[in-house]
């Protein structure tokens, strides 16, 4: 008999979409749950006391009371070489690119630094309870194979891609058309669906791709359709004019994709802010994916996502970081900026649509629902258990909660590494 691992305790449980459906409706907490372990996959989930009897020679792991089990976080939008320029005054978009970020992602042409930080930016982010990540990586290949070992060695599911340029950007961080397509088609071959891997075609954003580039990763995804495909969308009002004055004969900056192949299914979007009614309608009629930024749009100053307005369309919708645009590693504080982008906008989001967003919605976006973000049998055991009172200020909050709910906004809104009691990768005790 393979060996059997039984975790006990409060235990968040989805069964439907809290975006669409009202969240009562399909979101729980069994206050006395469990989930059964093997070989890496959840086997069973219930009640403790059942699961018990039922797994008698389980290893077990018993969580208080003042704990939540969820699915492990998933991160649908970072760029891992950002890491140690997370938090650089002053800037907006096209400016902090130039200032800070290029110059970083140029350091990443060393691969002894690329290693260093790719498994930095992991442990980091695992530390906050992230198990899976979406990341550009840089225009280096190597930058890509940094990664995705990094993740490997550390069991996991991972979605990254090599970011394509070929124009501005400084001289060292531009490939070709040619290039970019033959680099990211070898990266493909090596690591799309290897172990826990999948690969993202992955052109920067429009303004640092020319025409042909665009056209010739449009064509690599048409060869690879299961490959996920990542970029930028209508971030900045000054990105946007720039995008309009590249790319004259197009409708608008999702058009500047379209015209080139890069729409569809599994097409994913960050950031989203400034949409057209145009846009909108296409990307509902295509099924692509946007990813909300909270965090990066406060601190970049690129505006306020509209989650309820664009949720409300079936647009799949998830969360992301994009460090080092945002200024966390950690899930919990982007759900509190979501949180807040939402009472700005006057429809704020309920703590289980949050966490919901943060584990299910983005695993939604990147297509690998079946696997990860939900707590359900057959679903690959990546787990985060929150502590509810990990700090003086947040235990005495949870003290005066109403329910499990008002517990968990609280360490929502105040929480950070410290409220990340244990995290489980493939079924196995990150130590
Ligand atoms: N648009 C193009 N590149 C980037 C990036 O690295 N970060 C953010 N936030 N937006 C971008
Ligand atoms: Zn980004």
């Amino acid at each position: 008999m393979t060996h059997q691992t039984l975790l006990t305790g409060p235990t968040l449980r989805y069964s439907g979409d809290p975006m669409r459906d009202p969240w009562q409706d399909v979101i729980a907490i069994d206050t006395n749950g469990g989930v059964v372990i093997e070989d890496g996959v959840i086997t069973a989930v219930g009640g403790a006391d059942q699961l018990r009897a039922a797994h008698p020679s389980a290893k077990v792991t018993a969580y208080g009371d003042d704990t939540l089990m969820c699915p492990g976080f998933i991160d649908a939008h970072v760029h891992y070489p950002q890491t140690a320029i997370i938090a650089s005054w002053g800037k907006r978009l096209i400016d902090w690119l130039n200032s800070y970020t290029f110059p970083e992602e140029m350091r990443l042409s060393d691969p002894t630094y690329a290693d260093e930080i790719a498994g930095r930016y992991l442990d980091l982010t695992l530390d906050h309870g992230t198990t899976t990540v979406a990341s550009y990586c840089t225009i280096h290949p190597h930058s890509v194979d940094a990664l995705f070992s990094a993740a490997v060695q550390r069991g996991q599911r991972i979605v990254a891609g090599k970011t394509c340029m070929d124009r501005n950007a400084p001289e060292g961080l531009r490939d070709t058309a040619q290039s970019a397509y033959d680099d990211s088609k070898a990266l493909l071959e090596r690591w799309h669906g290897i172990a826990r891997a999948s690969y993202a075609i992955t052109p920067r954003f429009s303004p640092t791709s020319t025409p042909e580039q665009l056209a010739a990763l449009g064509a690599l995804w048409g060869e690879h359709p299961t490959c996920l495909m990542q970029t930028h969308l209508s971030e900045q009002i000054d990105e946007i004019a720039w995008v309009r004055d590249l790319y004259p004969n197009t409708r608008d900056y999702l058009d500047t994709y379209e015209e080139h192949g890069l729409i569809g299914e599994r097409a994913l979007y960050g950031h989203a802010i400034h949409l057209e009614a145009r846009e909108i309608d296409r990307i509902t009629e295509t099924g692509a994916a946007l990813v909300h930024c909270p965090t990066s749009n406060t601190f970049i100053g690129s505006g306020l996502f509209d989650m309820a307005g664009l949720a409300a369309r079936a647009i799949p919708c998830g969360l992301a970081t994009d460090t080092g645009g945002g200024s966390s590693f950690s899930m919990l504080r982007t759900m509190a900026a979501a949180y807040e982008i939402g009472q700005l906008r006057g429809t704020p989001l309920h703590a289980a649509q949050l966490i919901w967003l943060a584990t299910a919605g983005s695993a939604r976006c990147l297509h690998l629902d079946s696997q990860i973000g939900t707590i359900s049998p057959g679903t690959e055991a990546d787990l985060t258990i929150l502590n509810l009172a990990s700090t003086p200020a947040i235990a005495q909050r949870a003290a005066q909660a109403t329910d499990i709910w008002d517990s968990l906004f609280a360490t929502i809104m105040m929480g950070d590494d410290r409220a990340i009691q244990d995290v489980w990768i493939a079924g196995k005790r990150r130590t």
